[in-house]
């Protein structure tokens, strides 16, 4: 019995590997580092379900058909839930949409990510939805749905390299839950939903808004050290620290660094969050100094959307845009099995008398 699987292997893949000794992610052959620097999200989209969807196209045909997808998606977004928070009305804006296992749905997923995330932040402002222009890249189209104005050139290439960053990352929670529930053929949307679901816990997607609450309640440098050692005294969890498979810093990290170093006027909260991350981890080495705990993807995360003008509410929702399309490609992977999943357990509740 092994409780949290972490040595079982549950499938063979040939969509990503996670490499925690070496600190490396490969997606498709891309080290992760390349595809954050140099792929469009449609690109990645082409990528990861390339050989899953005879009619795919290529990254251009694509873009066109994620922009006609946004557009059938914003007619659903008057049934959203409003006050239910930004995860719940994307749950249920992908809850409005077809369940199969076509390429049609698979896009109306990924489109519906960015159309009902964008929505639900502007309805819980208070604002009008702002519908999609099917001429713009999926990116900027969802920054502009959000803020209600264009992004720069430089933001959309920025929510690029983190959709594309956080697309696929091996057999994670939410990864393994959508693969389980596309085992029972009940359709891409409830594997998405499933993923959606896993991916929202504080252990797994939803640490990046926390790491900003972290960041604005430590302040000031001269406040770290003391508002550290208490939380850990607490016996709280850092969040953006730690990871199940990494024993070394978590690639993602500095790509995502990298990617937010680009945008102007971030060099001063990058500057405050190394601080912060270098005395987070002399700590943690410090209190465990038996289990290497490193900077994950969240952190950095936290710093990149926050520059982004992306409200912390929405940051689960943000994450689910990427890795959808890992979600996607693996249920599709787990489909083409033809195997359900079903693992055993072994008894241990009170036995009935002998009759
Ligand atoms: N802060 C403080 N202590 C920690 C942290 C942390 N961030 N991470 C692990 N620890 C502690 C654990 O409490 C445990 O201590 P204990 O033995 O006294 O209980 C010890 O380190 C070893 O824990 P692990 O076995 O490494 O933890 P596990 O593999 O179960 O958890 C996890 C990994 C959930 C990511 C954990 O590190 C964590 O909670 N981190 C904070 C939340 C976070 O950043 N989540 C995002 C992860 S990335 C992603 O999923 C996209």
């Amino acid at each position: 019995m092994d409780s949290g699987l972490e040595n079982i292997i549950a499938a063979e893949t040939i969509l990503s590997d996670v490499d925690g000794k070496a600190g490396r992610l490969i997606i498709r052959g891309w080290p992760v580092e390349e595809l954050a620097a140099t792929k469009r999200y449609e690109e990645d989209l082409h990528l990861l379900w390339t050989g899953f969807f005879d009619a795919l196209g290529d990254p251009d045909s694509v873009q066109r058909s994620l922009g006609e997808a946004r557009v059938s998606a914003f007619g659903k977004v008057g049934s959203l839930p409003r006050d239910a928070g930004v995860v719940a009305a994307l749950r249920t804006g992908w809850s409005l949409l077809e369940d199969d296992e076509s390429l049609d749905t698979a896009l109306s997923l990924a489109a519906g990510a960015a159309v009902f995330t964008a929505a639900a932040v502007r309805i819980a402002r208070g604002q009008a939805p702002v519908a999609p222009d099917p001429s713009l890249s999926q990116s900027a189209d969802m920054l502009k749905m959000m803020r209600g104005e264009p992004a720069t050139e430089a933001e959309a290439r920025a929510l690029d390299a983190y959709l594309c960053t956080v697309s696929d990352h091996g057999l994670n929670a939410s990864t393994f839950a959508a693969r389980v529930i596309a085992s029972t053929r009940a359709g891409l949307g409830s594997a998405a939903i499933g993923g959606l679901s896993a991916l929202k816990g504080p252990l797994h997607g939803g640490a990046p808004g926390p790491v900003l609450d972290m960041l604005d309640e430590i302040g000031a440098p001269e406040a770290a050290e003391g508002w550290i050692d208490a939380a850990l005294g607490r016996g709280e969890r850092l969040m953006g620290f730690g990871h199940r498979v990494y024993r070394v810093r978590d690639p993602r990290a500095d790509a995502l660094k990298t990617a937010v170093a680009k945008l102007p006027g971030t060099s001063g909260r990058i500057g405050f969050a190394e601080y912060i991350e270098t005395v987070v981890l002399e700590r943690l080495a410090q209190k465990y100094p038996d289990r290497p705990l490193e900077t994950n993807v969240e952190f950095y995360t936290a710093v990149l959307l926050e520059a982004l003008e992306i409200p912390r509410d929405a940051f689960t929702a943000i994450f689910a845009t990427g890795r959808v399309l890992g979600w996607i490609a693996h249920a599709s992977e787990q489909i083409a099995e033809k195997r359900l999943v079903r693992p055993k357990s072994i008894y241990r509740g009170p036995v009935p008398e002998a009759a």
